[in-house]
């Protein structure tokens, strides 16, 4: 056996090393273990890196409404435009007005210049809609072109419709486009035809028609194809910091994001002054993408929706100003946001706001069962409007489960205080949140060995390795990550969710990095940290093995050649071993399976690997290849497990999964 095991490593391309000690693993798949929760693995999605407009939310065109503060950003106006503020959605009131140029050579309109250019592809279909009138009734034209700007002047147009509009009444009009160039920063431009007849226009809207799913108000199809491929337990949304808002105004509202799009109104986007060497002035949230939308994609993703509301505190990062934050007496509206949200999740629909769930067109529950309460508070502020919350939620639905947080540390003073706090209040879970440089994670791979059993659960919310001086996705941070996980997986009984973060980035438009997913206006691509995260999660597990080596848990302490391990099994009996070697040497690994009974075996062992040589290695779009999971089909057949180990050599800076047949 051990030739065939040595034949296969070298197909793997791993030299075996001469004299290395053979790292003894002992895994006993009888053995009782934890259920694995099926929410483990999940997502943490926020409108942080142009996310959601300009990413998830397939619209191209950036303030639709003009609703921003300055009501014309994005667009650049020609002719006579007028915006005005008495249109026919009353939470995004401003429209524009086109009126005739004056002159015969002169025009009217207006371009928009999307999210880094208006994209669009040749030979795809692009539903461009807008609601219109003419003001002083009759009839007139408009004209809407997809431009290349690099090619304009050239004489050609690379597509276009014209729309005519009738009568005083506002009405939705729409054409489809089909342009004749592949163009990434292009423009929509829209032209009151001649003769020119003064029209009102509102909510201009640009959408590809090969959506997810096909739908009108839709997602970009290769984003969401991304996160259904990394098969989540768990999608938590809308953030993040922008759940709290700079202040009161600004923070996440969910009842401002559903019903029509339309009359959703815009709200800025705190991100887009956080950073101010990522500053984004015109980084705003449509809630195109809102609360209804982030259940459906939940459920079509087969992940459980856990949605998180503002517990009366702005962001205590952004904020300094105590009176910022509401009182408790002001919370009974924020506390009914959430009762209220969960009869909009769950409720009937003979209910007020089941009612509003059937009508946007899905009259049977999502069946939330998770909600989060605050995000990253810190101090007795928290507790205090939290527990309120509670009460009210337990009262009405005592099935729920709730998430409160431990603040933005991993550890320290605000951490120390607030778990015993989401103890005595009795969440259900603790969103524990950290970005942490390499060391810390090379030193956590224990940390939950000896959390309290009795206490709440554990929601690894927002987590990533970030690396030394370079805070991008290389390898090597995702490596550790990859070595974390292994105590995440062997403490599944308290650990019920984790969720790597930021998502999503728009690699024009980012304001934070790591993230796990980057892309541009059309394409998208996993980093090595998604990979880790999709090995994860499609080799979960049902229930936790367990697995020593030398007689230790693996994670990691110096002793153990830097290798981490944790071990899992599904109810169809496969074993699916999981180790890292964080190390620059090679290791031998014995997997000894203990316990195993009389006609219990595996014949065969299915090897993935994640690997490279270079710490530093990153994908990029143009080559994505670089760091890319090779899922051998070596399959090497195991006769018998119960008189000698199965051996196998991991490679240096590797993370293997091992799944046992
Ligand atoms: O993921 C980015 C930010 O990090 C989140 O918005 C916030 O919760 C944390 O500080």
């Amino acid at each position: 056996m051990k030739i065939k095991v040595l034949a296969a490593l070298l197909a793997l391309g791993c030299a075996a090393p001469a004299f290395a000690a053979v790292n003894q693993l002992v895994i006993e798949p009888n053995a009782k273990g934890a259920r694995i929760p099926d929410t483990m693995y999940g997502l943490f999605f926020e409108d942080i890196n142009y996310a959601a407009d300009g990413g998830l939310y397939a619209e191209k065109v950036k303030n639709r409404s003009f609703d921003f503060t300055y009501p014309l950003t994005g667009w650049n106006v020609f002719g006579k435009v007028e915006v005005r503020n008495d249109g026919p959605f009353e939470k995004n009131p401003n429209y524009v007005r086109l009126s005739p140029a004056g002159h015969t050579d002169k025009h009217t309109g207006l371009d928009n210049e999307g999210f880094f250019g208006v994209s669009f592809e040749k030979g795809k279909e692009y539903r461009f809609s807008v609601w219109a009138r003419v003001p002083d009734g009759g009839k007139s034209k408009v004209r809407v072109e997809l431009e290349n700007p690099e090619s304009m002047g050239e004489g050609q147009d690379m597509c276009a419709q014209e729309i005519e509009i009738s009568g005083k009444e506002w009405k939705k009009y729409q054409v489809m486009l089909k342009p004749s160039e592949t163009v990434s920063k292009g423009k929509l431009r829209v032209f009151l035809c001649k003769p020119e007849t003064t029209v009102d226009l509102e909510h201009l809207s640009l959408f590809p028609t090969d959506t997810w799913k096909g739908r009108e108000n839709g997602l970009r199809k290769d984003l969401v194809q991304k996160l259904a491929g990394l098969k989540p337990g768990v999608f938590r949304f809308p953030g993040g910091c922008i759940v709290e808002g700079t202040d009161m105004n600004s923070r996440y509202q969910w009842k401002n994001t559903v019903g029509p799009v339309e009359n959703r109104p815009v709200n800025e986007n705190r991100w887009h002054y956080t950073f101010r060497h990522r500053f984004f002035p015109d980084y705003y949230q449509s809630y195109g993408l809102g609360f209804y939308e982030y259940f459906l994609l939940s459920e079509e993703i087969g992940a459980e929706p856990l949605p998180v509301l503002n517990v009366g505190l702005v962001c205590q990062y952004q904020n300094r100003d105590k009176n910022a934050h509401a009182s408790l007496d002001e919370l009974q509206p924020f506390i009914d946001d959430a009762l209220d949200l969960i009869e909009f999740a769950n409720g009937p629909v003979d209910s007020k706001w089941g009612k509003l769930r059937a009508e946007m067109g899905h009259p049977e529950p999502f069946n939330m069962k998770f909600i989060g309460i605050g995000n990253e508070q810190w101090g007795p502020e928290y507790p205090a409007r939290l527990e309120p919350f509670i009460k009210a939620i337990r009262a009405k639905y005592p099935d729920m489960q709730i998430v409160g947080s431990s603040g933005p540390n991993s550890e320290g003073e605000d951490f120390e205080y607030l778990w015993p706090e989401m103890k005595r209040l009795k969440a259900d879970l603790v969103d524990e949140h950290f970005y942490r440089p390499e060391s810390w994670f090379l030193e956590q791979g224990n940390r939950y060995d000896n959390y309290d059993r009795k206490g709440p659960k554990v929601f690894a919310g927002e987590y990533a390795c970030h690396g030394k001086g370079k805070k991008w996705n290389h390898f090597n941070a995702a490596l550790l990550e990859a070595a974390f996980m292994t105590g995440l997986e062997r403490n599944a009984d308290i650990v019920e969710m984790a969720t790597y973060a930021p998502l999503f980035a728009h690699v024009e438009g980012w304001q934070w990095r790591p993230d796990m997913i980057w892309f541009d206006n059309f394409r998208s691509m996993p980093t090595a940290s998604y990979y880790v995260q999709q090995l994860y999660s499609v080799n979960k597990g049902d229930q936790v093995v367990p697995l020593k080596m030398n007689g230790k848990q693996v994670a990691g302490n110096e002793d153990q050649n830097g290798l981490f391990a944790s071990a899992v099994k599904e109810d169809n009996g496969e074993v699916i071993v999981k180790v890292a070697n964080t190390g620059n040497a090679p290791q031998d690994l014995a997997m000894e399976f203990k316990g195993l009974k009389k006609n219990q075996g595996y014949t065969s062992v299915e090897i993935t690997t994640l690997h490279s040589d270079n710490p530093e290695a990153e994908n990029t779009l143009d080559n994505q290849d670089i760091v890319k999971p090779v899922t051998t089909t070596v399959s090497i057949p195991v006769s018998d497990f119960k008189n000698a180990p199965w051996n196998v050599t991991i490679p240096a800076n590797t993370f293997a999964v091992y799944r046992f047949k």
